[in-house]
Order: C-alpha cells, then sequence, then structure tokens
C-alpha cells in the first residue's frame, strides 16, 4: 500500500478542518494536493477511510462503529473541486452532516475528477455496509456493474446534481437542475445580448459528464432552431475549470477576430475567458458578451463590474435535500424518480441588488 494518501475520505468531525484546507475554487484545475493534509497516514480510523493515488487501488476500511449506532450512514462519492460552484456543493453536503452529527454519519470522498476513484469509492462504502450512496458522476457512462452491486447489496443510489447514463432500476432518484433547459435558457439570453447575430464561441463543461452534454444540446439546438444568424464558430472543452476557460478562450481569441459572444457551460470557465478576453486588449462584457451557467459570487462580482453579462443558476444547495431523500429511502418511502432544482436567471442589469444575498 502506497504511504502517502492523496485524499480521505472523511466523517462530520473532520468537516471544519476539511473546508480550510480544501477551500479550492476556481482556477484550481489538477491542483489534487490541495485536498491533502500532507500527513503520511498509518492506520484508518473507524471514522476516516482513503482514497489512494490514482494507479493504486481505493479501499476504505470497513467501518463499524457504536457512533453510526441508530443513524443514517451516508457514503458520498463527489467529483472533485473544479470550481466554486463543487466547492459550494460539498460545503453544503458536510455542513448539514456537521449540524446533524446527532442522526447522521457522512462518509465522504473527494474522487480528484476520475471516475476511476468514484467507482473504487462507491465499492468500499458498499463493503461498509452504508445505508445510501450518494453520487455526483464524474463522467455519464460507465457505471452499470458498480451500480448493480450496490442494488446487490441492497444499497440505494442518489445521483446527485449530475445523471448517469444507466437503466433506471439502478438508481433510486436524481437530485438536481435541468441542464438542457439551462443551454436553452443561456442561447435566448445570449441571443438578446447580442442582438441575434453574430459569431459567437463555446467552452463546455467535461467531456462525458451531463452538465457538458446537456448544456451543449440545449443551447445548440436553441440556436439552430430560432437564430439563424448566429454562428456558433467554435466549441471546446474547458473541464469546467478557470484555468482551463482562460485557456480555450485564448485560442479561439488568436483565430477569430470577430467574437461578439462566448458561452461558457460554468461560470469559472467564463472567468477565466474574461481574463484571456482582457489580455487580448477586449472588454468582457462589452466587446464580447459573456453568458455562463451556475451562479457563483466571482461571476456576480464579474457582472458588477461590467465585465460579465449573465449567469443562469444551478442551485449547488443540495445538502439538505440530498439527507433527506436519503433518509426517505433508509425508511423504505418512495421518492421521485427527479428531484428538479429551480432555478434562476441572473443578469448584469440586477447583479448588484442581488450580490450579498447570494448564498454561494
Ligand atoms: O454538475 C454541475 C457542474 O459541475 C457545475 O456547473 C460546474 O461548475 C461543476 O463543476
Amino acid at each position: 500500500m502506497k504511504k502517502k494518501l492523496l485524499s480521505m475520505i472523511m466523517c462530520t468531525t473532520m468537516v471544519a478542518a476539511t473546508l480550510a484546507g480544501c477551500g479550492s475554487s476556481a482556477g484550481n484545475a489538477g491542483e489534487t494536493t490541495k485536498t491533502e493534509t500532507s500527513t503520511e497516514k498509518t492506520e484508518t480510523t473507524k471514522e476516516e477511510t482513503t482514497v489512494e493515488d490514482t494507479e493504486t487501488a481505493t479501499s476504505a476500511a470497513p467501518t463499524s462503529s457504536e457512533d453510526e449506532e441508530g443513524k443514517l450512514v451516508v457514503g458520498f462519492a463527489q467529483i472533485g473541486q473544479e470550481s466554486g460552484w463543487r466547492d459550494a456543493e460539498t460545503m453544503s453536503i458536510q455542513t448539514y452532516a456537521e449540524e446533524h452529527a446527532d442522526e447522521v454519519v457522512l462518509k465522504f470522498a473527494d474522487a480528484q475528477q476520475k471516475q476511476e476513484n468514484q467507482i473504487k469509492a462507491i465499492k468500499s462504502f458498499i463493503e461498509q455496509d452504508v445505508d445510501v450512496i450518494g453520487l455526483a458522476p464524474v463522467v455519464e457512462t460507465g457505471w452499470d456493474q458498480v451500480f448493480a452491486e450496490a442494488q446487490d447489496a441492497g444499497i440505494p443510489i442518489i445521483l446527485l446534481d449530475r445523471t448517469a447514463d444507466v437503466d433506471d432500476s439502478l438508481y433510486s432518484t436524481f437530485i438536481g437542475s435541468d441542464f438542457i433547459e439551462e443551454g436553452k435558457v443561456a442561447a435566448q439570453q445570449m441571443a438578446e445580448l447580442i442582438g441575434g447575430k453574430g459569431k459567437i464561441v463555446e467552452i463546455e463543461g467535461t467531456v462525458g459528464a451531463s452538465a457538458a452534454t446537456d448544456r451543449k444540446t440545449g443551447f445548440d439546438d436553441e440556436i439552430a432552431a430560432n437564430f439563424p444568424d448566429i454562428e456558433i464558430i467554435a466549441s471546446q472543452t474547458g473541464d469546467f475549470t478557470r484555468a482551463q476557460g482562460k485557456e480555450v478562450m485564448e485560442s479561439f481569441l488568436k483565430s477569430n477576430p470577430d467574437i461578439v459572444g462566448v458561452y461558457c457551460h460554468n461560470d469559472d470557465m467564463a472567468l477565466g475567458a474574461i481574463e484571456a478576453i482582457k489580455e487580448a486588449g477586449l472588454k468582457p462584457g462589452e466587446d464580447i458578451k459573456t453568458v455562463s451557467v451556475d451562479g457563483v459570487k466571482g461571476i456576480f462580482e464579474a457582472m458588477v463590474a461590467g465585465e460579465a453579462n449573465c449567469t443562469v443558476e444551478c442551485n449547488p444547495l443540495l445538502g439538505p435535500l440530498f439527507f433527506e431523500t436519503a433518509a426517505k429511502l433508509k425508511n423504505g418511502e418512495t421518492v421521485e424518480k427527479w428531484v428538479k432544482s429551480v432555478d434562476g436567471v441572473f443578469t448584469a442589469d440586477t447583479a448588484a441588488d442581488v450580490i450579498d444575498g447570494r448564498a454561494y
């Protein structure tokens, strides 16, 4: 077993320290060491299990503790820390668990953007016989086998914020937003901003992620159907990170001098694109209009500064609903197959009025 552990699955007791240490955020693509405690661990306690280096198997030591007696024990396999949105979702889950520590035990895995790590975490949760497993799938496909293993073990799966391309029978519910609708609304906002015509570019999220696939479908289909004078001249992944959003926009700007708008599948990539636009000597929000998805604080600040135009909200504060749904599943209650989030749309006109009230 490798001595150095790259990440931890943690219980609620570790929440505060974790949030302080992990506060990632925009632009942290691949900075996986931010999640480390840098402590060489020699043993695994009952409240802590591990996700090891990517080349090695992830194995979480089985936990069975008096602390878990009578409580709702939930394992959650998070994607990583690619965006401010993701940090807000993690905080929502961990904070709920911390505030309900008398009823809930959370085993939390940060998969550092790797599906293999999420699968290892799920297998570990099955081994530990948790009551419910939660997963934000980094990509849509490749889950059938491990979901079937959870089903065989009698453990329900909740998909949180992203969907998986599996048979409906393999998971209990999906809690999250309608990504296709987000893309459609983003297209309408872009069309309004650029007067229904011009060349625009698109910066996509992680390849194979439902949030990227569906936001692209919703946007591209709406433009094709209703805005014949708008041309999407380039579309490329920025992996949902600020750093890659900037890189992609830089390359778009080099080969396309007449871009009038950029649509980004999340705000972090838009913030990176805004940097690239400024470095190219142009004015984001004016010369090149921006529309993105999420509603994180950073994009509101950019809108207030006149450097961004619109964000389509996608609520990351799913912790309470996640645990309430998990409790219902543990009790054998029926839950809806899709618990849809209610989201808004925010533009530069009103950003200053609402920025102080933003919770993430
Ligand atoms: O699945 C939701 C998406 O994932 C968010 O829009 C993005 O910021 C995150 O990384």
